[in-house]
């Protein structure tokens, strides 16, 4: 089957705007658009950029909007978007080149909550930090980030005001947060409890829909506020 592929182009070093360029792709209907996006680059056009490393959902580096919704191009297969399929950058982030976007900011807010285990006590030198069924229970969802950007990316509240933190750090911030071994929550939750944190999230849940992992960030994202209150108290 033929594809009607249109991809919104930027080369700094030739266009002074955006626009859109069209190619017709030869396809298989189980192939992902990471396949249609090699092929216009290697038959096409060997200037179109984009990024991608591990093709299987795992590196969250091609995450970008497709169809008017923020999916992993190696992820989403062109028998789930039709004939007629457009591409392009995540949106509210600087366009570089093509389909990459500057992710400088977001890795920036990401490394801003301590993303880190943050453990005072030191184990006996034979011993692992224990934990039970549960508690690594508590924060198993928030463990499934691959980093993609879609959801930060697909925020209204953080297209209105860059400067929101967004619901990829928050939801690294919980994996932490919400990990018995780690102490460090009240650090973490007094950084999210800024007026560019938890507050400015609007439960509009783009996020969740955007995310390639499934993982449920409005929830996440209201637990870390219901801790920030209940610090505060
Ligand atoms: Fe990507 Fe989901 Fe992580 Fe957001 S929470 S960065 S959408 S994997
Ligand atoms: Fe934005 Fe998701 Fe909150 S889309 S407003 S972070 S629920
Ligand atoms: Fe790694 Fe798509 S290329 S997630």
């Amino acid at each position: 089957m033929q594809i009607d592929l249109r991809i919104l182009r930027f080369d700094p070093e030739r266009d002074e705007k955006q626009h859109w360029e069209r190619y017709s792709v030869e396809s298989q209907p189980m192939d992902r658009v990471l396949d249609l996006l090699h092929r216009v680059k290697w038959e096409n056009d060997a200037r179109l950029t984009f990024r991608r490393s591990c093709a299987h959902g795992v590196c969250g580096s091609d995450a970008m909007m497709i169809n008017g919704r923020n999916r992993l191009a190696c992820k989403i297969r062109v028998d789930q978007l039709g004939r007629k399929i457009s591409v392009a950058p995540l949106p509210g982030l600087p366009v570089i080149k093509d389909l990459v976007v500057d992710m400088d900011g977001f890795f920036d807010k990401y490394r801003s909550v301590m993303p880190f285990l943050v453990a005072e006590d030191t184990p006996p030198d034979d011993a692992e930090r224990l934990q039970t069924q549960a508690e690594r229970e508590r924060y198993d969802d928030t463990t499934k980030c691959i980093l993609c950007g879609a959801c930060t990316s697909s925020c209204p509240s953080f297209w209105a005001q860059d400067s929101y933190v967004g619901p990829a750090a928050i939801v690294n911030a919980h994996r932490f947060i919400f990990d018995s071994r780690d102490d460090a929550a009240g650090e973490r939750l007094e950084i999210l409890a800024d007026k560019d944190g938890v507050w400015r999230c609007r439960t509009i849940f783009n996020c969740v829909d955007a995310c390639p992992r499934g993982i449920n960030i409005t929830r996440a994202i209201l637990e870390v506020s219901s801790a920030a209150v209940e610090r505060r108290r």
